[in-house]
C-alpha cells in the first residue's frame, strides 16, 4: 500500500514516481531506522495505543528486518519502495499482517528522517574520529623516529629557518586533533532526538518524547518541532567540518608532492602507493596524494551543495531536504576512504633525512640566529637586522654562507662580533635557541610529541566510550 494514496483521483505519472523516491540511497539508514522505530513502537504502547502483544509483534518483525538486511549486507532491494521509511511499512506488514500500520501511529517521515540522519551523522564522527586518531598516531610516531634530523622551514616557499622533521610533522598533528575536535563539538548538536515531533507540530499522541530520546541515546528531545522537522544544521556542519578536515588532508598532500619532486627530493614516494606511467619508464608517480588532494575538491562540493539546497527553504520540512542525503553520504564516504589511506602512506613513506639535513644549513637560515645573537649584545634588533643583511650581501657577492665570513669582515660591520659567533651559527644552536613552548627546540619538540600522544589517548578513550555507550 502507498503510504499517502487516499485523497488522489489520479495515479502518479509513473516517470515522475520513480524520480522522486529516495529508496536508492536512503536504504543504507535501514539500521537507523529500524532503531527508531523500535523506540517509537514502545512509546506507542506506553500510550496506549499498542498493547503489550503487539509490541512484542512488532519489534520482533523489526529484528527480522534487520537480520535480513545483515545477510543481504545491507543492500536491501524493493522495487516498490519510496523511501526506507515505505520498505519498512511493508516488509513489517508482509511479516505480520495489518498490525504493522499500527507502528506509523502518531508519527511523521519527517521526524522520521531526521532521526536518522542523526543517528547516522553520530555514529559517522565517532567512526572518523576514531580513524583521525590512527591518522594522528602515524604522524607522532614518525615525528618520533625523525629524532633530531632537521629540515628548511619555508615562508612564502621560500627558506625560512631550520626546523626539526618531528617539529614539521606535529604541525599536521594539531590540524587533524582540531579536526577531531570540532567533529565532537558538532556531535553535541547532533545529539539530540527529533522524535515525536510529528509532521511539524508535534506529536498528535502523547508520546513520551524524553524516553525515546533516552532509548536511541540521545541527550535528550529536541525542542522545537518545527525546527526538528526541517532542521539540516547538523549535516551542514558535520560536512563542513569534513571540509575542513579534507583541506588539511589536501595541504598536506600538496606538500608532499612538492617534497617528493626531484627538485626537494625530501620524500620517497613508497611504492606501495605509487604508480608508475604507461609511457614513462622512470616514473614513479604520487597517485595517493594526488588523489587525496582531488577528493577534497569533491566534499568541498559537497558542503556546497548542502548549503545552498538548504538556503532557501521556507520552515519546516520541504521535500529538498532530501536532497541533502546524497552529499552527506558522498562526503562521508569519502572521508572514510580517505584516512586509513593516509595512515597507510604515513607509515609507508621513507625521508631523505641526509637531503633534508644539508638543505637545513644552506640559504642562511641561520640569519635570524645571527642577528639574535647581536641583540643578546644590546644592539637593538632593526641594527641587528640591518647588519646581518649587510653580511648576507657580502655572502652573495663572495658566494659563501655566513659561517664563512672572516671575524675581520664582521667587525666591520660591528665590533661586537668575537669567536663565539661561529657556534650561534651551527644549526644545533640554532635550532635550540627556539626554546619556547611550541618552538623546535630538540626537548620542546620531544614535550610536543608527549602532548600529541597524551590528546591522542583521550581521543581515543573518547571515541571507545561512546563505541560502548
Ligand atoms: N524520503 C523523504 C526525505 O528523505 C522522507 C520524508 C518525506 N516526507 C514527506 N512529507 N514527503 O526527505
Amino acid at each position: 500500500m502507498k503510504m499517502w494514496s487516499g485523497r488522489f483521483r489520479q495515479m502518479l505519472d509513473p516517470q515522475f514516481e520513480r524520480w522522486q523516491r529516495s529508496f536508492e540511497f536512503d536504504r543504507r539508514l535501514l539500521k537507523y531506522e529500524l532503531a527508531a522505530s523500535g523506540a517509537h513502537a514502545h512509546a506507542l504502547k506506553n500510550a496506549g495505543i499498542l498493547s503489550a502483544d503487539e509490541l512484542i509483534s512488532v519489534l520482533e518483525g523489526l529484528q527480522r528486518i534487520g537480520e535480513m538486511a545483515a545477510a543481504s549486507n545491507g543492500l536491501v532491494d524493493d522495487d516498490e519502495a519510496e523511501d526506507v521509511h515505505h520498505f519498512v511499512e511493508k516488509q513489517l506488514v508482509g511479516r505480520i499482517g495489518e498490525l504493522g500500520y499500527k507502528l506509523h501511529s502518531g508519527r511523521s517521515r519527517n521526524e522520521q528522517i531526521a532521526t536518522d540522519l542523526r543517528l547516522y551523522v553520530r555514529a559517522a564522527i565517532d567512526e572518523l574520529r576514531k580513524e583521525l586518531a590512527e591518522v594522528c598516531l602515524a604522524f607522532t610516531d614518525r615525528a618520533e623516529r625523525a629524532g633530531n634530523a632537521a629540515m628548511p622551514a619555508y615562508t612564502h616557499l621560500q627558506h625560512a629557518e631550520p626546523v626539526l622533521v618531528g617539529h614539521w610533522l606535529l604541525a599536521y598533528v594539531e590540524m587533524f586533533l582540531r579536526d577531531a575536535e570540532r567533529l565532537a563539538d558538532c556531535r553535541k548538536r547532533v545529539n539530540v532526538c527529533p522524535l515525536g515531533s510529528g509532521a511539524v507540530a508535534g506529536a498528535t499522541l502523547p508520546l513520551d518524547r524524553a524516553f525515546m530520546a533516552e532509548e536511541l541515546e540521545f541527550g535528550g528531545p529536541t525542542g522545537n518541532s518545527i525546527d526538528a522537522t526541517s532542521d539540516r544544521d547538523f549535516v551542514l556542519e558535520f560536512v563542513n567540518t569534513l571540509s575542513l578536515l579534507s583541506l588539511h588532508l589536501s595541504r598536506w598532500a600538496e606538500e608532499m608532492i612538492i617534497f617528493s619532486s626531484q627538485e626537494f627530493g625530501f620524500v620517497q614516494l613508497p611504492e606501495a602507493y605509487s604508480t608508475g606511467s604507461s609511457a614513462m619508464p622512470q616514473k614513479k608517480n604520487p597517485d595517493l596524494l594526488e588523489l587525496v588532494r582531488g577528493k577534497t575538491g569533491r566534499v568541498i562540493g559537497s558542503a556546497t551543495a548542502l548549503t545552498i539546497t538548504l538556503k532557501g527553504l521556507p520552515l519546516a520540512y520541504n521535500k529538498d531536504l532530501q536532497e541533502t542525503q546524497e552529499p552527506l553520504f558522498d562526503a562521508a564516504d569519502t572521508a572514510f576512504a580517505l584516512l586509513p589511506q593516509v595512515t597507510g602512506w604515513m607509515k609507508a613513506v621513507e625521508f631523505d633525512q641526509g637531503r633534508m639535513n644539508e638543505a637545513a644549513q644552506a640559504g642562511f637560515m641561520n640569519a635570524w640566529a645571527a642577528a639574535t645573537y647581536l641583540v643578546n649584545r644590546g644592539v637593538p634588533s632593526r641594527v641587528a637586522h640591518e647588519q646581518i643583511g649587510k653580511a648576507v650581501k657580502l655572502c652573495l657577492e663572495k658566494n659563501c654562507e655566513l659561517q664563512d665570513l672572516t671575524l675581520k669582515e664582521l667587525r666591520v660591520l660591528n665590533p661586537v662580533f668575537d669567536e663565539s659567533f661561529q657556534d650561534c651559527l651551527k644549526l644545533r644552536s640554532v635550532l635550540a635557541i627556539h626554546d619556547v613552548v611550541g618552538g623546535t627546540a630538540p626537548e620542546r619538540v620531544r614535550q610536543g610529541i608527549a602532548v600529541a600522544r597524551k590528546k591522542i589517548e583521550s581521543l581515543r578513550e573518547e571515541v571507545d566510550l561512546h563505541a560502548h555507550a
